[in-house]
């Protein structure tokens, strides 16, 4: 599955919902995620973050490992979202901002 890592938080940008064939993105207050057990590795969703937030899990960083589980959970108990919506306003000033982690909103 591909999973979304630390720079989607608090840019959460939504180009990638668009692509999916099989609606398996899940949001959160701040961030989004991806269904593993929906995912059927397509690839489309990569090329549309404009901060490359989006990894195949078998190449997710090692300072990124947590999101794959995180992905996992978070998905579980986040509603889908399968149309694009406005960023947040401040959106662009956190794209690139390493250690977002602690951002993160459940
Ligand atoms: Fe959806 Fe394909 Fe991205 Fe998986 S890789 S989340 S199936 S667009
Ligand atoms: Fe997040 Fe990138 Fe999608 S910022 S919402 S993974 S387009």
């Amino acid at each position: 599955a591909f999973v979304v890592t630390e720079a989607c938080i608090k840019c959460k940008y939504t180009d990638c919902v668009e692509v999916c064939p099989v609606d398996c993105f899940r949001e959160g207050p701040n961030m989004l995620v991806i269904d593993p057990d929906e995912c059927i590795d397509c690839t489309l969703c990569v090329a549309e973050c404009p901060v490359e937030a989006i990894v195949d899990e078998e190449e997710v960083a090692a300072d990124q490992q947590e999101f794959i589980e995180l992905n996992a959970r978070l998905s579980q108990q986040w509603p889908p979202i399968t149309q694009r919506k406005d960023a947040p306003a401040d959106a662009e000033q956190w794209a690139g901002v390493p250690a977002k982690r602690k951002l993160l909103e459940e």
